[in-house]
């Protein structure tokens, strides 16, 4: 009787395979779990394990018994007993980085060229599209090539654009420090995309860091600033009209592995900081610091969308802004999406493909 067994070096709990059994009466044809976990013998024992053409086949003893072939490459790709690893495939980038460039056209067309876009906005966090055909609403059309609107108290989409009482400032020309958007909401909107219709005669520059990187750096340079701005939270507020938003969170969130997983930084709508009396000057000076980091040259890259572009980035990672004043007629449109829809897209067309 054993409830351990080595399969390759690795351990497994025989409660662990007992859960996982791949039988038809296990699982169903769907591959979801016919049985409840919590129900299961906890001191379940194994009998007999012995490897198989097909797999290691498990057999468990009386009075629980049961019996089992697992794949030997499911227990690899399910092999537990070895240290967590960073599994994050985002690849970091600086003042020096160029946008990926995919065409609509071929994206639309070409399901591999929709891949690799999609997987370009996961690695990077962003991506462009050039020669999206300039009617208003055509970002919706985009949206369905990988998932589905978020729509917010802005509408399915909004439109960027000078407006005479605007009751955001991201509808007047004047310039707008790198962010994220809507930190107020919960859960944050975890995909933006920004189309350009009409392009200004002059200014309207966009400007984009890379946040995961920037953090990074304050890591590296200043672990205690980093520490403060992942451990305290702060408060981010909208009001208008019609909405009262308010969210708290981290302007900096790591998992427990360490890995930077989000980043909320919004200086219009930031609500005063509450963070702890003792804490507050040093709170203001890694905030200082890090928002240093992410306007320097190190980290900012600046560019003109031209009509017809599409940015689609990570809100949760990206921070965008302008950078200059428009002058003349500009106009985007921009909405937002969730990036469960995004992967599972890429999954599935990764599958195919
Ligand atoms: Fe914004």
């Amino acid at each position: 009787m054993q409830d351990i067994i080595e399969f390759e070096g690795y351990r497994f709990h025989s409660l662990w395979l007992r859960d996982n059994c791949p039988c038809s009466e296990c699982r169903h044809e769907n591959g979801q779990r016919l049985h409840e976990t919590w129900q299961l013998p906890a001191d379940i024992q194994i009998e007999e394990c012995s490897e198989t053409e097909t797999g290691l086949k498990i057999r468990w003893a009386a009075p629980h018994s049961h019996e089992a072939i697992f794949s030997y490459e499911f227990l690899r790709r399910h092999a537990y007993d070895k240290p967590h690893t960073n599994d994050s495939t985002a690849a970091l980038w600086g003042g020096e980085f160029n946008l990926p460039e995919f065409g609509y056209q071929q994206v639309i067309r070409d399901a591999k060229q929709r891949l690799e876009w999609l997987d370009a906005v996961e690695k990077y966090g962003i991506a462009r599209l050039t020669g999206v055909p300039t009617q208003p609403g055509m970002i919706l059309k985009v949206v369905e090539l990988f998932g589905f609107v978020r729509e917010t108290n802005y509408g399915t989409l909004f439109e960027v654009r000078t407006e005479e009482k605007p009751q955001n400032l991201a509808y007047t020309p004047i310039p707008l420090s790198l962010h994220t958007d809507n930190p107020y909401r919960n859960p944050v909107p975890t995909l933006q995309l920004l189309h350009c219709l009409i392009k200004a005669e002059q200014g309207g520059v966009t400007a984009l860091t890379d946040g995961f990187k920037a953090a990074e750096l304050l890591r590296e340079e200043d672990p205690a600033a980093f520490a403060l701005l992942s451990t305290e939270t702060v408060s981010f507020r909208f009001s208008s009209a019609d909405a009262d938003l308010r969210h708290q969170g981290r302007m900096i969130t790591v998992n427990p592995q360490g890995n930077i997983t989000n980043i909320r930084i919004n200086n219009r709508s930031a609500a005063p900081f509450q963070v702890s009396f003792d804490n507050m000057a040093d709170y203001y000076r890694a905030y200082h610091k890090l928002m240093t980091i992410i306007q320097s040259d190190r980290c900012k890259i600046t560019l003109t969308l031209d009509e017809g572009d599409l940015v689609l980035f990570d809100n949760e990672r990206v921070l965008h802004g302008r950078e200059v004043q428009a002058i003349g007629t500009r106009h985007l449109q921009g909405c937002y999406a969730d990036r469960d829809g995004l992967r599972s897209t890429a999954a599935v067309l990764r599958r195919n493909n």
